[in-house]
């Protein structure tokens, strides 16, 4: 199949640091050859222009209030990247979304869930389930899902919640920091949080099965986001909020893996990001390096 690249430099949502530069950063660890030799078909669409903060009408009106920071930025950002992933699934391909920062999935969240229901499977240090008005940070990497399910004053904007996303059909995988207010939410709502404990217990395999029966069940096909800070931060030092304790290597092969495997017998992979990859704060390119394999294993990479 093919697998379009989208890049998407956004660093709006993680206070303009250095993430803007993942895109180029995973392409140069050799995305394009290592998706080839998972036998798919990469066709690279180049990055998405971002808006200038600098330029932007003060005068604007404000898309919702409280505190979240360059909301109109990210806006203007992932208006784009659905659009793009929307067009790309109705061409009968694979979008395959380069962040930037995770604030560009309110965007593939939005196009991949217009024509389709959908699943997800978060795989992340962090819960991301922040409102403009519960985020101790104001940054809008902390708040993509809750956009996508319209919390908070995100329910009042058309451009953030994803159509056809439901809370039963997300499952977080490895999650080890989670705000206060995001975890009173998540013992109310109806997502599935498999934490790092989890992982520990039970094996990183036996918990993405279940993360993608969650994902599956009564879905049209799931989207895989894949933030870096799910890594050990030993493993994947390039991130701007790293937390310790995260998968090892190891781990997360076998998890995107499990995913392969699955996706080979049902066809139940529909969309992907990689994200938070941030090159100043990386040594050497190996999280950029991480992020093109683990992209590869999860399109069927195999070395025998
Ligand atoms: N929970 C924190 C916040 O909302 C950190 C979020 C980090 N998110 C990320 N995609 N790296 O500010
Ligand atoms: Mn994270
Ligand atoms: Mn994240
Ligand atoms: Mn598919």
């Amino acid at each position: 199949r093919t697998v379009r690249i989208i890049g998407a430099p956004m660093d709006y949502g993680a206070n303009r640091r250095g993430v803007d530069m993942g895109p180029s950063a995973i392409r140069y660890a050799d995305l394009a050859d290592r998706l080839a030799e998972a036998d798919v078909e990469p066709v690279d669409d180049g990055d998405l222009t971002m808006p200038r903060a600098e330029e932007r009408d003060p005068d604007a009106d404000q898309p919702t209030d409280g505190n979240a920071k360059f909301l109109r930025e990210v806006e203007d950002v992932c208006r784009r990247v659905s659009d793009r992933v929307a067009a790309t699934l109705a061409d009968g391909e694979f979008p395959l979304v380069l962040g930037g920062d995770h604030s560009v999935a309110i965007g593939s969240l939005a196009g991949s869930a217009r024509e389709a229901d959908l699943g997800a499977i978060w795989f992340d240090a962090h819960a991301d389930i922040n409102t403009p008005e519960t985020s101790p940070s104001g940054n809008v990497h902390g708040m993509p899902l809750a956009a996508a399910l319209g919390h908070g004053s995100f329910g009042e904007t058309e451009w953030a919640p994803a159509p056809r996303l439901q809370a039963s059909s997300i499952a977080y995988v490895g999650l080890r920091s989670i705000d206060d207010r995001e975890r009173e939410l998540l013992r109310e709502s109806e997502l599935t949080v498999f934490t790092m404990s989890d992982i520990d217990q039970r094996g990183v395999s036996s918990v993405v099965e279940d993360a993608l029966a969650v994902a599956t069940d009564g879905t049209d096909g799931v989207h895989v986001s894949l933030d870096l800070d799910w890594l050990d931060p030993k493993t994947a030092p390039g991130v701007g909020t790293p937390v310790r304790g995260g998968v090892t290597y190891r781990e997360a092969h076998a998890a995107l893996e499990a995913l392969s495997r699955r996706d080979r017998a049902d066809d139940v992979l529909r969309s992907m990001d990689v994200v938070e990859v941030n090159p100043i704060l990386d040594e050497g390119n190996e999280t950029a390096t991480l992020a093109a394999e683990l992209t590869a294993s999860t399109f069927g990479k195999r070395i025998f």
